[in-house]
């Protein structure tokens, strides 16, 4: 494997969910494949999860391990060719990025969308540019437009907790106080199309997300009417991504909060949420703290997506 920025560059995604599975029982197994091999995380935002998780897996697996915050302590990257260079920012990305490479094997890169350009996020410059010219393989640690590792997660969640077949899985937008990108939405649609469930989106008119990532899913404007036979309930917010409102906050209508009223109509559904989560905007205290919160166990499972990703990554070296 020698990128991964989407489901379809797991492949068969049966064979991906068992592999994972594998791991997850005895995550040191490969440990001999990372043996003298770097793994090169670089940030240009803010994490929790994807740091640890990202690190904790590349040492599973053996490799030395590095952390670059670009707004902490590097230069201030250019990313836009063609600039003259008189302002704060000391260095190019076309210069950096192959400095980069020649450090290491295998490169995770967070870059997310910085919502001033809507083509510029959803051609994912800065994802695209460490593809082309870090010479490395490149993973996404979460870029303008998917979050694959955290999708990777959520499906294997899903295996884990789903009490039948072929499970109902509802995706909820919910409020939120700031603009926040649809990279997990986007990536949670690209996934749950392809797995084996009943997948349906629902939010407020508005907050349509793009086609290439909502494709067959059936969008439900109701929260109540889609809420009804969940077997898992995936809340989140994102602002919207139809002109000419892109990046913006269009509602912040708190009846779509998740509370233990809306959990009431499913299936007696899981709750889960990626995780960093607004208390009482997306979910309610009850429903985060309730037995029916997969969201730590969610969490844990980032480990298990990204050892299954650069696992494969190495085995490409
Ligand atoms: N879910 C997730 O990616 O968390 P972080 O932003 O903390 O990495």
């Amino acid at each position: 494997m020698r990128t991964y920025t989407n489901v379809k560059d797991l492949g068969n995604l049966n064979a991906a969910i068992k592999e994972a599975l594998e791991i997850k029982k005895n995550r040191f197994a490969y440990k001999h494949l990372g043996e003298n091999k770097t793994l090169l995380m670089v940030f240009f935002n803010s994490s929790l999860r994807t740091r640890l998780s990202t690190q904790k897996a590349g040492m599973n697996l053996g490799m030395n391990t590095m952390v670059l915050d670009i707004n902490q302590g590097a230069w201030k990257l250019e990313t836009e060719r063609g600039v003259i260079m008189d302002g704060d920012k000391s260095e190019h990305i076309l210069e950096a990025i192959p400095v980069m490479g020649s450090y290491c094997d295998i490169i995770g890169v967070r870059a997310f969308a910085q919502f001033e350009n809507k083509e510029d996020d959803y051609q994912e410059k800065i994802l695209n540019q460490f593809i082309q010219y870090s010479g490395r393989p490149v993973f996404s640690m979460e870029a303008a437009t998917g979050h694959p590792l955290q999708a990777f997660a959520d499906l294997i969640t899903i295996e884990e907790y789903k009490k039948k077949d072929r499970p109902k899985v509802v995706l909820t937008w919910a409020p939120h106080p700031k603009a926040l990108p649809q990279a997990v939405p986007n990536s949670f649609a690209d996934f749950m199309n392809e797995a084996d469930v009943d997948f349906v989106i629902t939010h407020p008119e508005g907050y349509e997300l793009a086609p290439q990532f909502v494709r067959g899913a059936k969008v439900e404007y109701k929260q109540d009417k889609a809420l009804e036979g969940a077997d898992f309930v995936y809340a989140k917010n994102w602002a919207a991504f139809a002109d000419p409102n892109y990046g913006q906050i269009i509602s912040k209508d708190m009846s779509w909060t998740v509370t233990t009223e809306k959990m009431a109509l499913t299936n007696n559904a899981l709750f889960m949420h990626c995780l960093p989560v607004r208390r009482n905007m997306i979910v309610s205290d009850d429903v985060i703290e309730s037995p029916q919160s997969i969201v730590i166990q969610e969490a844990a499972n980032r480990e298990i997506s990204a050892q299954t990703v650069i696992k494969r990554m190495l085995e490409s070296l």
